[in-house]
């Protein structure tokens, strides 16, 4: 099958000499092919994808007729997943391994209906035209925050009115009191679940990367055009189901 047109490159903002550089990787390094094989398995392991494919299907009101676009696709479950559910899915990420490993997976499950393009919130692959749903799970926190309003505004413009974002990521309750203490429960919590490896790199997101609390994250979202229709936390995880 032909997939429909889009723009390759077409946000590329690369020339500002103020512009965030998102292809730089923060925490682990998913251009390490051995890291993707490793985060493959692991997901595969730690996670119920099919399920959560299904949940996002039913949270974007996906039918045969509708496009969507995953950013952030990483080894391609997802996308792999909703193509079954939509025409077509655009799945872009900024690591050409995390990339080149989803194609080939899509490639032996027979899935022709995934572009897979180079492509970031803040750069390179744009849909020509508005689509139906945009998804991403556990990529934005990539960006610091000012740079997370604006992969919003860039999201918002992608979408159809009444278009939906389904965003799932690490995002900290303001509702906290104690910090040291929810941090320790959720790090004993994943040692439980996923063992000392995925509890250290618990501690290096936590310490390193970009998520951020809940209040910022949904002025962002609101003040970017988008109307919050769901919110459901997962332990560590927050949920956004969000429409245009
Ligand atoms: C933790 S993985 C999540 C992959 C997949 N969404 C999942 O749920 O398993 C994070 C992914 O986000 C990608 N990523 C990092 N920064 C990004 C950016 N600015 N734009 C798009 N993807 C980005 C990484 O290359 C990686 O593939």
């Amino acid at each position: 099958m032909e997939p429909p047109p889009y723009e390759p490159g077409s946000a590329n903002n690369m020339n500002n000499p103020w512009q965030y550089d998102e292809t730089a990787q923060i925490g682990t390094d998913y251009r390490d092919e051995s890291e993707v094989r490793a985060y493959d398995e692991r997901m595969q392991k730690l996670r119920n994808l099919a399920s959560e494919a299904a949940a996002i299907a039913q949270s974007l009101a996906l039918s045969s007729d509708s496009t969507v676009w995953e950013i952030g696709t990483g080894t391609g479950e997802c996308a792999i997943a909703l193509a079954r559910a939509a025409k077509h899915v655009y799945a872009t990420d900024v690591s050409p391994t995390m990339l080149e490993y989803a194609r080939r997976k899509a490639n032996q499950r027979g899935i022709s209906n995934v572009t897979f393009a180079d492509g970031g919130f803040l750069s390179g692959f744009r849909p020509l035209h508005p689509v139906d749903g945009i998804v991403t799970q556990l990529a934005l926190h990539h960006l610091p925050d000012f740079w997370k309003s604006k992969a919003i505004a860039a999201i918002a413009a992608c979408l159809r009115p009444q278009g939906r974002l389904y965003l799932r990521d690490v995002v900290f309750p303001s509702a906290t009191v104690d910090y040291d203490s929810f941090f320790q429960a959720i790090i004993e919590g994943v040692r439980a679940h996923a063992g000392e490896a995925v509890a250290q790199q618990t501690v290096q997101h936590i310490k390193t990367e970009f998520s951020t609390l809940d209040w910022i994250l949904e002025g962002m979202i609101t003040r970017n055009g988008l109307t919050v229709v769901e919110r459901r936390e997962e332990g560590f995880l927050s949920v956004y189901v969000c429409e245009k």
